[in-house]
């Protein structure tokens, strides 16, 4: 049954007018009891590496949560983009279990029967030679600079230890101390030194900077994403990529094309680059490769810089697990044949364009592709604030860098559903 929500007054000039959330599905949260309980035992015995947004979910289902309290919510993060498929997705779900109850885990010391299979599977979707298997996203970019650095010697003719890989300004790609060591935010390389030789920076979507770096003749790769995710949605303008893959042929250095957060479907298409039909020497796949069930991540690269790596040179318990290839394939038949590429494609438009229309004194920018999307709001609002005024009124998004709110849903959600998520950011920014 359709319900509709009627939120508060909101002024409009000197006129009130009332916004009508259409099918209205979620209602005003209360936390309770509940939930400060789980805050507390977290903050009393968790490491303090995390400042999660006051929610306690404790249930998940297509594009909502519910937290302890039984609150719903919309979900605007689709933790970092790895619940594309949304949450506990039916056949996902059903390839883990029935997976789970067979065989989960035999390591790389054996073989086992669903490795092949996924990697016939995921290299024919994605058309390359090869694919690595790993866990985390960081896990896939650790092993896409290796690779690197290991065609650097044995192809380019690099003299050993001499290997340099460049990576963007505003980056963002794990944890690990490689991944810090290339990063620009002080918030992740602080007292974490000293940091990896051989990283090298320039300047995101700037092509005449790259090419200066690229000319470098130590240059081995440049690993950059085609959208900057936790930089804030920022998008490169149009052709960027296409110079991307121009540079990097004409000085012989490999393009490694992060799509941890970006790929499988999430901007619109497959993987981000196809919207500009470039092809990457090496993608680093992760988060929805599992559907947000467990950690899974990839590299796919062609055999010339795959067969580098030698037995013995590189691996991981986990990486490849059939537990693993059960659900990456699932997970990938989901994103293909329940079209979210194409969903994501056509109601980013439309999110978009709603969010457009709010003042530009309050919003400044709206970006993004597909359903990967963020607003910078004014610096008078803080966009912590803003996100606990989201969560009230049932919707969950985080804030970044003090002013931008990334707005990322799980891609099955439909066109009703994204309009009434449009009306309660509308709303809530407009009452804020
Ligand atoms: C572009 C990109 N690469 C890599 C990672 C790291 O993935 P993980 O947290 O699974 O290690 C992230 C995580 O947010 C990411 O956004």
């Amino acid at each position: 049954m359709l319900k509709t929500l009627l939120l508060p007054l909101i002024s409009e000039g000197k006129k009130l007018v009332i916004v009508p959330v259409r099918n209205a599905s979620v209602s005003a949260a209360k936390i309770g009891d509940k939930s400060e309980a789980i805050f507390k035992r977290e903050s009393k015995f968790g490491a303090h590496n995390y400042s999660p947004l006051g929610v306690a979910i404790n249930r998940g289902e297509g594009v909502f949560v519910w937290d302890v309290e039984g609150n719903k919510f919309f979900d605007f993060l689709s933790a970092y983009s790895a619940v594309n498929q949304g949450h506990c997705h039916p056949r996902i779900i059903k390839a883990l279990t029935t997976q789970a109850s067979k065989l989960t885990l035999t390591s790389r010391a054996f073989y086992n029967n669903l490795l092949g299979e996924y990697e016939e599977f995921v290299t024919k979707l994605f058309g390359y030679d090869k694919v690595l298997p790993m866990n985390t996203g960081v896990e896939g970019g650790e092993t896409s600079c290796k690779l690197a650095r290991k065609w650097a010697y044995k192809v380019k003719g690099i003299p050993n230890l001499k290997a340099k890989i460049l990576f963007a300004e505003g980056n963002f790609w794990g944890r690990t101390l490689s991944a810090v060591s290339s990063s620009t935010d002080p918030s992740a390389y602080a007292d974490y030194g000293p940091f990896m030789p051989g990283f090298e920076l320039v300047p995101y979507n700037n092509i005449e900077a790259l090419e200066e770096k690229l000319k470098d003749p130590h240059m081995a790769a440049f690993m950059m994403e085609p959208i900057q995710g936790e930089a804030g949605v920022v998008v490169p303008d149009a052709g960027y990529l296409r110079a991307v893959r121009d540079l990097c042929t004409k000085y012989n250095v490999l393009w490694i094309a992060d799509e941890v957060q970006t790929g499988l479907a999430r901007t619109g298409k497959r993987l981000a680059c196809d919207h500009e039909n470039v092809r990457p020497d090496m993608v680093v796949l992760g988060k929805a490769l599992s559907g947000g069930v467990l950690p899974v991540s990839c590299v796919l690269a062609d055999d010339q810089v795959m067969l580098t790596i030698k037995p013995g040179e590189h691996g991981s318990t986990y990486g490849g697990n059939p537990l693993a290839c059960a659900v990456a394939m699932e997970a990938l038949k989901v994103l293909e044949e329940e079209k979210l590429a194409e969903n994501a494609e056509r109601l980013g438009k439309i999110l978009r364009a709603s969010l457009n229309t709010l003042p530009k004194d309050r919003v400044k920018i709206v970006r993004g592709k597909g359903l990967l999307n963020a607003i910078v709001i004014d610096k008078k609002f803080d966009a912590s604030k803003v996100c606990k005024a989201l969560l009230k009124n049932g919707l969950l998004a985080k804030p970044t860098h003090g002013d931008i709110i990334r707005l990322a849903p799980p891609l099955v959600i439909t066109e009703s559903q994204l309009n009434e998520c449009a009306d309660i950011i509308k709303h809530t920014i407009t009452s804020m």
